[in-house]
């Protein structure tokens, strides 16, 4: 299939990926120590700044020669064009013949988008319309139950990007939430994770919110009949589905076949991809807490970002930065992983969320052109909030021996202001960056007068990198321009590998291997077990403590 990516050279092949191989050589000991006492300006010249993020990446091991080559290779990727592409509704999930238009969820009304002549904006602008309506009713309370209580409950139901990103919002926009409204998210198909979300909700004021694009997913479907049953052994009527029951999907066939009306559906569309949906009507119970205004309010934030993304250049470029950063030490440095570490409660979703968005988009070893690659694609993702990860695994990444990028995410404001808090938590993320980086030498460490034998058991090396993002305040718009952020350096990432970010291939053997296995442990007689000897096995003694 012709690409824009098919028409550039492999990426091992392309000048500035053996000029960076070259460079890295000669660059890989420089020490943070040596590289900011050189260069005082490096602290303050290495930040770049736009719509409200201000990104500090001067504790970075690049020079400026660094930065220089890798936005050549971004250059020599054809980001620029491929940038264009996505934005332009060009069809650039090959694997599913799809645009990738979440670009589009946000756009101001007026815009034009179009997916095969059809602008999709109005269409996007009319659901969100709809969702406004229906969220005012319940948050007034004028949408009643069917014993006529007002909705005092909402749970999503919903797995993958139909939950991590409602949940991560919710519990990032919690501040500004209505706060008579209780919200659950129940993904997981243990019966426990159901169970536990309904057992002290009272069903006449509860309304589930089935969120799922394809609208088959073994998991929803599942928790979708037990919320049907659990509601209708409380409520018995039929009719008290279309009042408790809302749809969330691209599939309005699956959708009135389980019994809820359409009337009650938001749509969207086959353009967003699972990972990329939280701003589409997948946002409802996002809209639901924190009402139709500060739900444009984060719209408008993503857009923001869209907008500096598509046109800053790259060398100003946040999530071009974030990127190039990613796969220079993915590929040269060999790192493994990245720790998202945002020093904000609120956040403490957040890493979990990234790791749908960052793996499932790039986790994967073919290139858009069918070859295998034959360098490393996304690192693995993983943090915790601060400052509780300081207490928890940061040993590792000070003194440990792999190295581990961060991003470190802080506000200026509280949103809870409380004595000198604020200025504590401040204060640590800002020694965690300057201890990775500097380190601490063993002169340093004599000098306070520490036993010779102590000596080696307390020297940090430094040279661990890290990025600083600054916001002022954890707002809906705030949340909207970092997640973008991390959409587009994902993007930027999977451009440089020349792999569709788009898919997920990978996730469907599990699947299919599930649906088979089910009856094998269900059905009365005993099943052929054609699998392999340990799977089998498992199989077998399952069936057995069953009984
Ligand atoms: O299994 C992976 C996946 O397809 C994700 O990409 C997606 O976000 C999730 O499942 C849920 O899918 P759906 O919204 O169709 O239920």
């Amino acid at each position: 299939m012709a690409t824009a990516a098919a028409e550039t050279k492999s990426l091992t092949s392309r000048k500035a990926w053996q000029a960076l191989g070259n460079h890295f050589r000669e660059i890989r000991d420089a020490h943070l120590r040596n590289l900011f006492s050189a260069d005082p300006g490096r602290g303050e010249r290495l930040t770049a700044e736009a719509v409200g993020l201000f990104l500090d990446y001067s504790k970075n091991r690049v020079t400026d020669e660094t930065l220089r080559l890798l936005v050549q290779l971004a250059e020599e990727s054809g980001l620029k064009e491929r940038t264009e592409a996505m934005f332009t509704g060009q069809k650039i999930n090959i694997t599913e013949n799809r645009a990738v238009l979440h670009v589009a969820l946000r756009a101001p009304r007026g815009a034009t988008i179009e997916v095969d002549g059809e602008n999709v904006v109005p269409k996007v602008h009319e659901v969100l319309d709809r969702m406004a309506d229906f969220a005012n009713r319940v948050r007034s309370g004028a949408w009643k139950g069917q014993t006529g209580k007002r909705i005092r409950n909402v749970v999503n139901i919903g797995i993958g990007g139909s939950d991590l990103g409602p949940v991560m919002a919710y519990e990032a926009l919690k501040h500004y939430s209505q706060r008579d409204l209780t919200f659950r998210f129940v993904s997981n198909v243990d019966s426990t994770d159901f169970a536990e979300a309904v057992v002290d909700l009272d069903a006449e004021e509860t309304l589930f919110v089935v969120s799922s694009k394809t609208f088959t997913t073994l998991e929803t479907m599942t928790n979708a009949n037990s919320a049907r049953e659990w509601l209708l052994s409380k409520l018995t009527d039929e009719a008290a589905i279309a009042k408790h029951f809302v749809a969330v999907s691209t599939n309005a066939k699956e959708v009135s076949k389980f019994g809820i009306d359409t009337a009650n559906m938001f749509g969207f569309w086959d353009w967003v991809g699972g990972r990329y949906s939280m701003d589409s009507a997948i946002g409802l119970s996002t809209m639901l807490a924190i009402g139709p205004e500060n739900f444009r309010a984060l719209l408008d934030g993503f857009h923001a970002m869209d907008e500096h993304f598509r046109t800053a250049p790259f060398e100003k470029n946040l999530p071009v930065l974030l990127g190039l950063l990613t796969v220079w030490y993915t590929d040269f440095f060999g790192a493994e992983t990245e720790a998202v570490l945002p020093y904000e409660q609120y956040l403490k979703r957040f890493p979990a969320y990234l790791q749908q968005l960052t793996m499932e988009s790039n986790g994967k070893y073919i290139t858009l052109n069918g070859e295998h690659v034959d360098y490393a694609t996304s690192p693995i993702y993983w943090g915790e909030p601060g400052t509780n990860g300081q207490h928890s695994f940061y040993q590792l990444i000070h003194q440990g021996t792999r190295l581990i990028p961060c991003d470190f995410i802080a506000f200026n404001k509280s949103l809870n202001p409380l004595g000198r808090h604020h200025d504590m938590l401040i204060a640590n993320v800002f020694a965690q960056a300057e201890a990775l980086a500097f380190g601490k030498t063993a002169e340093q460490v004599k000098a306070e007068g520490t036993a010779e034998w102590l000596v080696p058991h307390r020297v940090f090396e430094g040279n661990r990198p890290s990025n600083m993002l600054v916001a002022e305040e954890l707002t809906p718009d705030i949340l909207g321009k970092l997640v973008a952020l991390y959409e587009h350096s994902v993007f930027t990432q999977g451009v440089i590998w020349n792999i569709n970010s788009f898919d997920q291939w990978g996730v469907e053997l599990g699947k299919q291997l599930a649906q088979r296995i089910v009856p094998e442990l269900e059905d009365a007689q005993e099943p052929s077990l054609g699998h392999d000897s340990s799977t089998n096995n498992l199989i077998r003694r399952y069936r057995k403590a069953k009984g």
